[in-house]
C-alpha cells in the first residue's frame, strides 16, 4: 500500500452511505420545476371529469335530471349511481371493511358528496357542467355532533346497516355505531383507581384536521378495450393496495392492471385510500374509451377527502400522592363520518391508540373506543401519524400534564419519575406492545438542560408574580412532552391490510460496471427515498450512493409492497433493502473466494471489497465482483448479482423524542408567540442527519398548525365552514417558528441496521408540546384543560373565561 492509496475511512465517505448528510438528488429535478407529477400527464384524446356535490349535510335524493349538463359543448357523458350501477360500482369497499358510496345512491350523507361525474373534452367545461346536474333534494335532520350520535332520537345515517347488528369490528350497539374496541385490563385498570390516592379525569378532545398536501388527490385512468388492461397514474401513497383493491373492485384481473405513482407533492396519509374520483375517472374511460383525468381543488381536497383525528377522549390517570402513576383508564368517541373509511390495519379499528400508555410505567390501563357515524366525510386517516398514535400521545401528554398539576409537582419532574428505565427494556406495556429499546431518562435530561428549563421556570415564576401585581399581561407557558411512538406497520401476526400482511421488500439489480437499480414497493411523497435507500446500500455493498438508482412507485417493475405512511418505510423497507444487499454480498463473498482462491471464511469486509483475513493486499472489490458476477462465477453458481427481499418484521419500532416549547401568551389579544422549540429526536441508527432534520422541520411545522389553528370545523347544519385556504389554517415561513433539534441514538436492536422510523415523530410529540405550552402559561390561575386549536380568539376566550380580561 502507497501514501496515496485511500484508506477504509476514506473509501467509506467517498460512498455516501448511512451517516452522511447526503444532499437530496429528487431535489435536482424538483427545483427546477422538472418533477413529474399526476397532472403534468397529458395523453392523446384524454378527457377530464368533475363532480356534481351535495350542497346538503343530509338529504335524500328525489331526482337527477343531467340533460342540461349532458347538452352541454364539450360533455362527453354524465354519470350518475344509475349509471355505475350498470357495472356495479355505485358502492364500493372501504379499507376498514364498510361500504361506501362512490355516486349519492339515494341518499347525501355529508356536505360536498359526489353526487354526479360529468366528462368533457376539458375541466373548465366539466367543471360548468357539472353545476347544471339537476338534483332534487329534501333536507333530512343532521347529526354533526359524535357525542350525540348513539342517543336515542339521532337521525338515522346508514340506512343500508340500519338493522345491522353486526359490523366489521364485531357487536354494533346502535344504528350509527360502528364498533366497539378495547385494549388493556380492565378489571386490573379499575382496581388501580379504586385504590388511587388521587385521580384526574378530563375530556381530552383532538379536532378534526385534515392532512391538507400542496397536492391535491388527483388520477389519470387509460383503459385499452383491446388488451382489456387498465393503466392508473395516481396520486398513491400506496400504489400496489390500489391495484389489488381496484382489481377486487372492477374485476379486472389484476395482471391487467398498470398503477404508476409518478412524483408525490406530499401525502401525510390524505393519499392512502380509494377515493370515489377514482371509481369515476376508470369507469369514465371504460365507458368512453378514451383516458380521463381527474383533479381535485382545495375546497374538495379539504372537505371530502380524509379527514384525520376527530377523537374525544375521556382520559384517566391514578397515581399515588408523591407521583407515581397507578392506572390509566380512556374512554374515546372516535367520529367516523358517513362511511367508516378509516385507513388502519384490519384488527386494529382504532389504530395503534393502545400505545396511550405513552413513555410512562402504568402497571395497569384499559382503553375503550367507540366509532361513531356522523354527517361529515369519510376518512379517519393518520395525518403525519402511525395509526392514531398522535391522538393516543396528544391524550397522555395532555393528561400527564393535568395530573402533575393536582399533584403541584412539576410536570417534568413527574414526568422524569414514570419514565420507563432503560434496564426495563424490552419493556411489555400494560397494552402488551414490546417496547424495542429505549434511554428516555438520558433524553429527557439533555433537553432540560438545553433549554436551561430550571431557569426558564424561575423566569416564569416572575412573570406570573408581575402579571398578578398587574405589571404585564404577557403570560409565559413551558411545554414539555416526552413521546413513544410505535411505527414500522407491520409485523404480519399484528398488520394485513384486506387480508395481505403489512411486509414490504426491496429488489436490488446490480448491473456489471458496479452500479445498480433498487426498486421497493414504497413511496415517497417528500420523504427523499431516492437518497436514503441509496445510503443503505452504498454501506452495505461498498457500492456509492451515487450509483445506485432507487424506483418506486411502479407496480409492474416494484416488487409488491403495502406503500408509504405511518412512518413505515424505514423500519420494513429500509429493512428490506439491506436484507437484499445482505443476499448479494453472501454471493459476492462466494465470488471473491473463488477468484482469490481462498475459503470463504478466509475473507473479511472492509467497505467496498473483500480481502483476505491476514493478507489486506489481496482483495476484490465490488466493482470487480460484479463483473466477474456476469463472467466468472463458481462452477455451478447462477450467473449475475442481485436479490430481492420481503421483510416481514418481527416488531414494531419504538422512536421517542423530548420536546420543550417557551412560549409567551397575550392575554388581551390571546394570541401566542413561539420563543424557542426545542426537539430532541431518537429514531436509533441514523441513516440521513440532514433528511432526518427536514423531516423534524416539516412535522413540528404541521404539529404547530394543529395545534395553534387547524380543524375541520362543521356548523350545526352540517356545513363545513373550513374547507378552503383562507379558512383552514396552513402555516407558511411567516407564522412557523424556528426550531431547534437534536437527538441521542439507542438503535433498534431488532431492526438489521437498528433504525426506526422519524417522518411521524415530530407530529405527535409537537401537538401535546404546543398545546401544553399554551395551557402552562394559564395553568397557575387554576386552568387545566384549554382544548385545540390555540388560536387566537380561543386563548381570548379561554383568558376571558378566567376573568382576565375584567
Ligand atoms: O415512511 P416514511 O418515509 O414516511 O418515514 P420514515 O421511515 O421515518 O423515513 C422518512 C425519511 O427519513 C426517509 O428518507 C428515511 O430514509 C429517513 N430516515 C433516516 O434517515 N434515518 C432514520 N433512522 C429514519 C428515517
Amino acid at each position: 500500500m502507497n501514501d496515496m492509496t485511500p484508506t477504509s475511512a476514506e473509501r467509506a465517505e467517498k460512498l455516501q452511505g448511512m451517516g452522511c448528510k447526503r444532499k437530496r438528488v429528487e431535489d435536482i429535478r424538483f427545483v427546477q420545476g422538472k418533477g413529474n407529477y399526476v397532472d403534468d400527464i397529458k395523453l392523446p384524446g384524454m378527457l377530464y371529469g368533475d363532480f356534481t356535490r351535495s350542497p346538503h349535510a343530509h338529504a335524500r335524493v328525489k331526482k337527477i335530471d343531467t340533460t342540461k349538463a349532458a347538452a352541454v359543448p364539450g360533455v362527453v357523458a354524465v354519470i350518475t349511481a344509475e349509471t355505475l350501477k350498470t357495472v356495479n360500482l355505485a358502492w364500493m369497499p372501504t379499507l376498514a371493511g364498510d361500504v361506501q358510496m362512490v355516486l349519492a345512491d339515494g341518499k347525501v350523507l355529508f356536505q360536498n358528496q359526489e353526487v354526479a361525474f360529468v366528462i368533457a373534452e376539458d375541466r373548465y367545461t366539466a367543471a360548468d357542467a357539472a353545476e347544471l346536474v339537476a338534483v332534487e333534494y329534501e333536507a333530512l335532520p343532521c347529526n354533526v355532533d359524535p357525542l350525540k350520535a348513539m342517543s336515542a332520537d339521532a337521525a338515522v345515517i346508514r340506512e343500508d346497516i340500519k338493522d345491522k347488528k353486526e359490523g366489521a369490528h364485531g357487536p354494533r350497539k346502535h344504528y350509527n355505531h360502528v364498533f366497539n374496541w378495547q385494549a388493556g385490563d380492565k378489571a386490573k385498570a379499575d382496581d388501580a383507581f379504586t385504590k388511587a390516592d388521587v385521580t384526574i379525569k378530563e375530556m381530552i378532545v383532538y379536532p378534526r384536521v385534515h392532512p391538507c398536501p400542496l397536492e391535491t388527490c388527483q388520477c389519470v385512468a387509460s383503459f385499452d378495450k383491446i388488451k382489456g388492461e387498465l393503466t392508473l397514474w395516481g396520486t398513491f401513497q400506496a400504489p400496489h393496495v390500489i391495484r389489488t383493491v381496484g382489481s377486487l373492485i372492477s374485476k379486472i384481473p389484476e395482471h391487467k392492471i398498470h398503477v404508476i405513482a409518478p412524483d408525490i407533492g406530499g401525502g401525510f396519509g390524505n393519499k392512502v385510500g380509494a377515493y370515489p374520483g377514482y371509481i369515476c375517472a376508470i369507469v369514465a374511460s371504460i365507458v368512453t374509451g378514451r383516458p380521463v383525468k381527474w383533479v381535485e381543488d382545495r375546497i374538495e381536497n379539504l372537505s371530502t377527502t380524509a379527514f384525520a383525528r376527530d377523537f374525544y377522549m375521556e382520559t384517566e390517570i391514578a397515581a399515588t400522592k408523591d407521583g407515581k402513576v397507578t392506572g390509566l383508564r380512556c374512554y374515546t368517541v372516535a367520529d367516523h363520518g358517513a362511511f367508516d373509511a378509516c385507513a388502519n390495519a384490519t384488527k386494529w379499528p382504532a389504530g395503534l391508540f393502545s400505545i396511550i400508555s405513552g413513555s410512562y410505567d402504568f402497571p395497569a390501563a384499559h382503553v375503550s373506543v367507540d366509532g361513531v357515524y356522523t354527517n361529515k366525510a369519510p376518512g379517519g386517516v393518520a395525518y403525519r401519524c402511525s395509526f392514531r398514535v398522535t391522538e393516543a400521545a396528544y391524550a397522555i401528554e395532555r393528561a400527564m400534564d393535568i395530573m402533575a398539576q393536582k399533584l403541584k409537582m412539576d410536570p417534568a419532574e413527574f414526568r422524569m419519575k414514570n419514565l420507563i428505565r432503560r434496564e426495563q427494556f424490552p419493556y411489555t406495556s400494560a397494552f402488551g406492545w414490546v417496547y424495542d429499546s429505549g434511554d428516555y431518562q438520558t433524553a429527557l435530561k439533555k433537553a432540560m438542560e438545553t433549554v436551561g428549563y430550571k431557569q426558564l421556570r424561575e423566569e416564569q415564576k416572575k412573570r406570573q408574580e408581575a402579571f398578578k401585581r398587574g405589571e404585564t399581561r404577557e403570560l409565559m407557558g413551558i411545554g414539555v412532552a416526552f413521546f413513544t411512538e410505535i411505527v414500522g406497520a407491520g409485523p404480519s401476526r399484528n398488520c394485513d391490510i384486506l387480508g395481505i400482511a403489512m411486509f414490504d421488500s426491496a429488489e436490488i439489480r446490480i448491473h456489471p460496471t458496479g452500479s445498480g437499480i433498487c426498486r421497493l414497493g414504497t413511496k415517497s411523497q417528500g420523504q427523499g427515498h431516492e437518497t436514503t435507500y441509496a445510503q443503505i446500500i452504498a454501506t452495505e455493498l461498498g457500492i456509492a450512493a451515487d450509483n445506485i438508482t432507487v424506483e418506486e412507485g411502479n407496480t409492474d417493475t416494484a416488487p409488491y409492497g403495502l406503500g408509504t405512511y405511518g412512518s413505515r418505510s424505514t423500519p420494513v423497507s429500509g429493512a428490506a433493502t439491506a436484507m437484499a444487499c445482505r443476499k448479494i454480498k453472501a454471493k459476492a463473498q462466494m465470488i471473491a473466494a473463488y477468484m482469490l482462491e481462498v475459503h470463504d471464511d478466509d475473507l473479511e469486509w472492509d467497505v467496498d471489497r473483500f480481502r483476505v483475513k491476514g493478507n489486506p493486499e489481496r482483495f476484490k472489490t465490488m466493482t470487480e465482483l460484479a463483473w466477474a458476477a456476469y463472467h466468472e462465477v463458481p462452477p455451478g453458481m447462477e450467473p449475475g448479482l442481485e436479490a430481492i427481499n420481503y421483510y416481514d418484521p418481527p416488531n414494531f419500532t419504538y422512536p421517542f423524542g423530548a420536546y420543550i416549547c417557551v412560549m409567551d401568551v397575550d392575554v388581551d389579544t390571546g394570541s401566542s408567540k413561539v420563543r424557542r422549540f426545542y426537539a430532541l429526536d431518537d429514531c436509533g441508527t441514523r441513516i440521513n442527519p440532514m433528511i432526518i432534520e427536514g423531516q423534524i422541520h416539516g412535522g413540528l411545522t404541521e404539529a404547530f398548525g394543529i395545534a395553534m389553528g387547524q380543524e375541520i370545523h362543521y356548523d350545526e347544519d352540517g356545513n363545513v365552514t373550513t374547507a378552503s385556504l383562507m379558512d383552514y389554517f396552513l402555516p407558511t415561513a411567516v407564522e412557523t417558528p424556528k426550531w431547534e433539534t437534536d437527538w441521542t441514538t439507542t438503535p433498534s436492536p431488532h431492526h438489521p441496521i437498528g433504525a426506526k422510523g422519524v417522518g411521524e415523530s415530530p407530529n405527535v410529540g409537537g401537538v401535546p408540546c404546543f398545546s401544553n405550552a399554551v395551557n402552562d402559561a394559564f395553568a397557575f390561575l387554576g386552568s387545566t384543560n384549554i382544548a385545540m386549536p390555540h388560536d387566537n380568539w380561543r386563548t381570548w376566550t379561554a383568558a376571558e373565561k378566567l376573568g382576565l380580561h375584567r
